[in-house]
């Protein structure tokens, strides 16, 4: 459920008609719904009703943007981060250190022992090398780093293979049959305090079945540890749910979610932690459009759109589908290709599908763009950086500037010796 609504003909962002934001700000821009994210942080915490200890990290990289994390920060979410920007970004949204968990395949010295410095609640080690390093790192500090261990479970997610994490042959975490190994060596290590086990098999999970096949090798895993001598006392369940893109797409909801997850952990006896990203911020979410004009096609008509891969990435990566949605639509439909202005042919968002009429000048959204959105978008063909905006109510604010080519173009040198 959302709050990007079609009133008296014209799609509303709550309370504020689009045509509204986009004539104050331009496009393409994304707006936000801060009705829409709060009910989500809402309803995955309630679905977590029968979990009796636990902490959410919001997958910071799904919307990193400054206001997002302030809002999830004051719903009681710490944060899930994989670089140091991203730890920093946490903390400047007043999340606590203790709250945050810092991930990651490939942290660097310089991070960690940033991470350290900042208090960081846990380090998810992606390698007994990464912890080894860590532990130096910490006892020369004098500090002691609280530490999972992330595990490949080998399990198949089911979903794009581009965003699946969990397979053996995936850079992700150690080995199944190393973990519990490795766990011990890192445990008698000064500097790390080893407290638990991480997991995460991948994104837009369609299915519980794999998250729950997961869950049910790491408790085994688990009790393998224990049973050799050392603690665990925190296990990351990760993220992985997925959102609907598209009419009749069928999502696991998070009530069924924090059902299975009670069932299958029932007797573990530990903190759990989840670090869900898209589930929160995907359908909070819309990247706004304006069609630039519309040209004829062989087998349809190109409805060109001044939004572009650079803004929203995800068709050109994954073939992912975003609806299209006209912000004032006539009833009237059309068969179209969607494309943007960059210069090569993935800088397609559908081909042949239908939408709603539109022509040159007409605003339309790009809907579930609240999750891999703004975040992964770039200055390819020196375009602008998209804007942010985020509506409350009746009020909305930009949550983050249009970053203009000249701003760009003002960071770069040409050296003397070039002339
Ligand atoms: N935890 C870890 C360790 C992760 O790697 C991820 C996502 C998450 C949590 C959050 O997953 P979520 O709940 O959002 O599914 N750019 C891709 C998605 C990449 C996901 C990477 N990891 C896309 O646009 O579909």
């Amino acid at each position: 459920m959302d709050h990007f609504t079609l009133r008296d003909g014209v799609l509303h962002a709550e309370d504020v008609p689009i045509p509204a934001i986009a004539a104050a700000v331009g496009s393409p821009v994304y707006i936000y719904s801060r009705a829409t994210l709060t009910r989500h942080a809402q309803v995955f915490l309630a679905g977590l009703g029968g979990v009796p200890r636990k902490h959410v990290a919001f997958a910071v990289k799904s919307n990193p943007n400054l206001a997002v994390l302030r809002l999830l920060a004051k719903e009681g979410f710490g944060a899930d981060c994989v670089s140091g920007g991203e730890v920093e970004r946490a903390l400047a949204a007043g999340m606590a250190p203790e709250g945050i968990v810092f991930s990651g395949v490939g942290k660097t010295a310089a991070e960690l022992k940033r991470g350290l410095e900042a208090g960081i609640g846990q380090f998810n080690l992606e390698s007994e090398e990464e912890g080894v390093e860590l532990a130096q790192i910490a006892a020369a500090l004098g500090l002691t780093a609280r530490c999972a261990l992330r595990v490949n479970p080998d399990v198949d997610a089911g979903t794009h293979g581009k965003i699946s994490t969990g397979k053996a042959e995936n850079k992700f975490g150690v080995a199944y049959d190393k973990a519990a190994g490795i766990y011990g060596r890192l445990s008698a290590l000064p500097g790390l305090e080893m407290r638990g086990l991480a997991v995460h098999i991948g994104s837009q999970l369609a299915s519980l079945e794999p998250l729950e096949a997961a869950f049910t090798r790491m408790g085994v895993l688990m009790q393998d540890i224990r049973v050799q001598g050392d603690n665990v006392t925190h296990m990351d369940l990760g993220g992985g749910i997925g959102v609907p893109y598209k009419a009749g797409d069928r999502m696991p909801s998070p009530a069924d979610y924090g059902a299975m997850v009670a069932r299958v952990t029932g007797n573990w006896g530990t903190t759990l932690m989840f670090e869900p990203g898209r589930v929160i911020s995907g359908n909070s979410g819309v990247l706004v459009t304006r069609v630039i004009r519309v040209k004829p096609g062989v087998s349809a008509p190109f409805v060109v759109v001044d939004a572009a891969m650079n803004d929203l990435a995800r068709p050109a990566l994954y073939d992912a589908w975003h609806d299209f949605i006209a912000v004032e639509p006539t009833g009237a439909q059309m068969v179209a290709n969607i494309v943007g202005p960059i210069c090569e042919s993935s800088d397609t968002f559908a081909m042949g599908r239908t939408i709603d009429a539109v022509g040159a000048g007409d605003l339309a959204v790009f809907r579930t763009a609240g999750a891999y959105g703004a975040t992964m978008a770039n200055t390819y063909n020196s375009r602008a950086l998209v804007p942010e905006v985020m509506v409350d109510g009746d009020k909305w604010a930009i949550v983050a500037d249009r970053i203009e080519p000249a701003t760009i173009l003002a960071a770069e040198r040409v050296p003397d010796w070039l002339d």
